[in-house]
């Protein structure tokens, strides 16, 4: 899959809005692939690809998860809006050819796992520090990425807590998993 031919895709499937997104976090894909030495390709296509399930209705989420034998949990049954990244990552499988490892990224993007590989880490704080992000302190997370992927994720991941508290909402497994993974290897 080229990125000419994804954009094409992805024009059809999104908003401009989430269009708009994609293309920038395809861009800080790149800035952070380069910086960290990984396959600037791949991190390109993850940026662009990564949000493609985003707008599928809930119930249509629900439906494709049964459908193809992706597992819910709780949480994301509360919350079906969560399901974007694992159908995304099936989506980019199935029809671009994506690899596992490239998928593995989507899949976390927007929850984090254990175990994030460099090019699962870069998606998944390209996605919260991209040129359409503006709320408070994005310009500080932006220069961490930079300096401290781990602790740029773990600052994302304390933010998304903290709201998800704030907003007495539940929190994903995985966000703990990925936050507890990242202290304890320090
Ligand atoms: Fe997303
Ligand atoms: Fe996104």
């Amino acid at each position: 899959m080229e990125i000419e031919e994804l954009k094409n895709v992805l024009k059809n499937k999104l908003s401009e809005k989430r269009f708009f997104h994609s293309i920038c976090v395809m861009e800080m894909c790149e800035k952070l692939a380069k910086h960290y030495n990984v396959n600037i390709e791949e991190a390109r296509l993850l940026g662009l690809a990564h949000d493609i399930a985003k707008e599928m209705p809930s119930d249509e989420k629900l439906k494709y998860a049964k459908d193809n034998n992706i597992p819910v949990c709780i949480v994301e049954r509360y919350s079906p809006t969560l399901l974007h990244a694992k159908i995304g990552a099936d989506i980019c499988k199935k029809d671009f050819g994506f690899s596992d490892k490239m998928c593995r990224a989507i899949s976390l993007h927007t929850t984090g796992g254990e175990n994030m590989d460099l090019l699962s880490k870069i998606l998944f704080i390209a996605d919260g520090i991209g040129l359409d992000r503006t709320y408070e302190n994005v310009d500080y997370i932006r220069d961490l990425a930079f300096k401290d992927l781990d602790e740029s994720i773990l600052y994302m991941l304390n933010l998304t807590i903290k709201e998800c508290l704030e907003r007495n909402s539940p929190i994903h497994t995985d966000t703990i998993l990925a936050r507890n993974w990242l202290l304890m290897n320090k």
